[in-house]
């Protein structure tokens, strides 16, 4: 068997957490290979919605395994918080979700150090979300970090205090002092450690090449999205991780050859949080039409999202850096209202029409568009492709033709059920 991988292809909250919902009866064994808590995917069901930060996206369906791999950074703290949620819905959870040894822990020092960088960026800052995820894989990076098998280790309280000194030179060496809420931190983070001891720490790469080499299953959920990706992302305004499908081979210890499917969501607009450069970015009622009626507020922060046109140039990109076999396109219904609909077709840069993504990320790309009729129906309540508009169908056709990958899934609505496959 193969592991397939499902990801986000614009500036994350694509609807991962959803499809991944949708999608994990399917599946044997669920993973997330990258990212942390800055992620929010939600799920929505039986009149209930769930936020998931760390935990896999599987955790809902009977029978899958749910695994954090060794590319995912954990905060005990958010983690705990997160397990009590879920234990409502998922009283077995303590069975089904195993941690890979291997995965990084984000201290409560990491955190504060992430507002100390961003605070010393002033105007030029990320946008993080402040969960302390660029400082985590720093110390990853730099040899520093502390794992989650190192909780078993008699030396764990002697690292955790080294590591925060170290942290507190650092934050005093940025000249930031609001460490008010270090304490409290740091008693929630130690509550956390309590109950992730109550869960199974696995060598997740052997875990899951056991269980795929025996036939089972696999589905490995990506966070953030293609743009957010540390090497191909609109670097710096990026996250600290690779979001793409080769993140997924080093998150979880899976060879490249073992993937299989390479699902690809988008919106079929675009949004994105924090700051950085966005083309199709609107500012006018037509990109407040689309916050209001998507919904478009982040799942972990609650900030506004920037909204915009779809920008296939983008989405091509995305589709060429993962591999990308499959596409889903969600919130289609978001735009049920909707005259006039544009993609970006190509950009132009300098004067140039090009088909290549900005290196610098001040670079000002010019979106050129091409416009499409809209379908001005209400499709939030449609189950099958018959049932959806010719002019939405025009819309889709027009994309594939585009990245020329086939768009196997359309998500009318925030529910499990309100999803189309073609
Ligand atoms: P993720 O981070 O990729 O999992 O996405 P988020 O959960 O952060 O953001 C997606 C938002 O859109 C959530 O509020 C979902 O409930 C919602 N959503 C997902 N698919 C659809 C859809 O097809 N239509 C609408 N209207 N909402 C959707
Ligand atoms: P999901 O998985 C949208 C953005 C932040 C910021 C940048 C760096 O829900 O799609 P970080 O906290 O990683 O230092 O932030 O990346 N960002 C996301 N935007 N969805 C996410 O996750 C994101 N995770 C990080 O807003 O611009
Ligand atoms: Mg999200």
């Amino acid at each position: 068997m193969k592991i397939d991988v499902l990801l986000g292809l614009q500036w994350g909250d694509e609807g991962k957490g959803k499809i991944v919902d949708v999608l994990a009866p399917k599946y044997d064994i669920v993973t997330r290979f990258q990212g942390g808590p800055n992620a929010g995917h939600t799920l929505k069901f039986n009149g209930k919605k769930y936020v998931l930060h760390t935990i896999p996206s599987g955790i809902f369906t009977d029978g899958a395994i749910n695994i954090i791999g060794n590319g995912v950074v954990l905060d005990p703290g958010i983690f705990k918080a997160e397990i009590e949620q879920v234990k409502a819905e998922n009283p077995n959870i303590h069975q089904c979700l195993k941690i890979s040894r291997r995965a990084n822990l984000i201290l409560p020092t990491h955190r504060i150090l992430d507002a100390a960088n961003e605070a010393a960026k002033g105007k030029s800052k990320i946008g993080s979300t402040l969960k302390g995820i660029g400082p985590t894989y720093t110390d990853k990076i730099s040899r520093n970090g502390l794992r989650v098998g190192d909780i078993q280790m008699p030396d764990f309280k002697q690292k955790f205090d080294n590591l925060t000194a170290r942290h507190l030179r650092e934050i005093a060496a940025l000249g930031y002092t609001d460490l008010n809420a270090l304490d409290q931190m740091t008693k929630e983070w130690f509550d956390g450690i309590e109950a992730l001891k109550q869960f199974e720490f696995v060598d997740a790469e052997m875990l899951i090449n056991e269980k795929i080499d025996a036939g089972k299953s696999a589905l490995a959920e990506g966070a953030q999205g293609t743009m957010l990706d540390i090497d191909f992302g609109s670097y710096p305004f990026v996250t600290s991780s690779n979001t793409i499908c080769a993140g997924a081979c080093t998150g979880m210890g899976v060879a490249p050859q073992k993937i299989g499917e390479v699902f690809g969501i988008f919106k079929a607009y675009c949004t994105r949080v924090g700051s950085g450069p966005f083309p199709t970015e609107l500012f006018d009622a037509t990109g407040e039409q689309l916050r209001t009626a998507g919904g478009e507020f982040g799942a972990t922060t609650g900030r506004p999202r920037r909204t915009g046109w779809l920008d296939l140039v983008e989405l091509k990109y995305s589709c060429m850096i993962n591999g990308v076999t499959q596409l889903i396109c969600t919130k289609s219904d978001v735009m049920n209202d909707f005259d006039t609909i544009k993609a970006c077709v190509e950009y132009e840069i300098d004067g140039k029409r090009t088909m290549s993504m900005p290196f610098d990320s001040a670079e000002e790309a010019k979106p050129i568009y091409k416009e499409f009729k809209g379908w001005k129906t209400d499709i939030s309540k449609a189950t099958t492709e018959a049932e959806l508009p010719k002019e939405l169908m025009d819309y889709i056709k027009f994309i594939e033709d585009f990245v020329k990958v086939p768009v196997k899934m359309v998500s009318v609505g925030p529910d499990r059920n309100a999803t189309i496959m073609r």
